[in-house]
């Protein structure tokens, strides 16, 4: 449904990737620090900290929302089964095709990813699911849907990892040596997108119906200080 699609201003991730290399996977998502990308200890970081999360095992089959180029989700769908991942960013989507598709077990598809999770077919097939460092690119009430559609429709998922989201409550660390412009941390289509306090992701996750626990990344990752990660689960809270 157009209406539900995101804004078309919001192309950060629709132009960015056209400017860097072929090859510059980690610049292409803006995985960088002072505009470098970042070293590959950090990237295995990222996924440890997923692959345990999330519990990944040999007979799973992943959904990786908001894939990107797939550079990432690469790593997992070779852990296990296989997987989809969808981004709604013609470019990216296009990277991940030429590089990492290994038909038929690791697929890209370019959608938004609301629209999927509403509409994708045998969405029962999927075991566990995933959105990296880009679940504060949706607006609010897309956000709220997204959850409530993952739990509902994706039924034999057991866990929904949730990474790198920005914490409301660190924001004055990050903005220490950035300007800062009121009311930003609101916005799904600023750089960073929209912040949420702990508590508040929390209450967004449990109104869909997922019980939640929080992880931070050790201390040397080089988001360490204000982003954290959620896992959502079926069990009881
Ligand atoms: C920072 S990148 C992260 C990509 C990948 N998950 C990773 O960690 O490498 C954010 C991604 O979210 C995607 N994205 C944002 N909003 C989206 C939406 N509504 N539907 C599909 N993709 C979306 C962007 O196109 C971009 O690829």
């Amino acid at each position: 449904m157009v209406e539900n699609r995101q804004p078309e201003r919001f192309t950060l991730y629709k132009e960015h990737p056209k400017t860097c290399a072929p090859d510059d996977f980690w610049g292409q998502v803006k995985r960088t620090v002072n505009g470098a990308p970042v070293s590959d200890d950090q990237i295995t970081m990222i996924a440890e900290a997923v692959s345990s999360g999330l519990d990944l095992r040999q007979n799973d089959l992943l959904l990786d929302l908001c894939c990107g180029n797939g550079a990432l989700s690469r790593l997992f769908f070779e852990k296990c089964r296989g997987g989809l991942g969808v981004d709604f960013s013609e470019k990216l989507v296009e990277i991940a095709k030429v590089n990492f598709e290994r038909l038929p077990d690791q697929v890209y598809l370019l959608d938004d990813v609301v629209e999927y999770v509403r509409t994708g077919m045998n969405p029962d097939r999927f075991t566990k699911l995933l959105c990296y460092g880009s679940f504060a690119y949706l607006e609010a009430h897309r956000a709220e849907e997204l959850l409530q559609l993952c739990f509902e429709r994706y039924c034999n998922a057991s866990v929904f990892y949730i990474g790198n989201l920005p914490d409301k409550d660190q924001m004055e660390t990050f903005f220490t040596d950035r300007t800062y412009s009121e009311g930003v941390e609101t916005e799904a289509d600023s750089a960073i997108g929209i912040w949420r306090t702990p508590d508040e992701f929390r209450t967004l996750a449990e109104r869909a119906g997922w019980s939640v626990s929080f992880s931070t990344m050790p201390e040397d990752f080089y988001a360490a200080r204000y982003r954290y990660d959620v896992v959502l689960t079926r069990g009881s809270r």
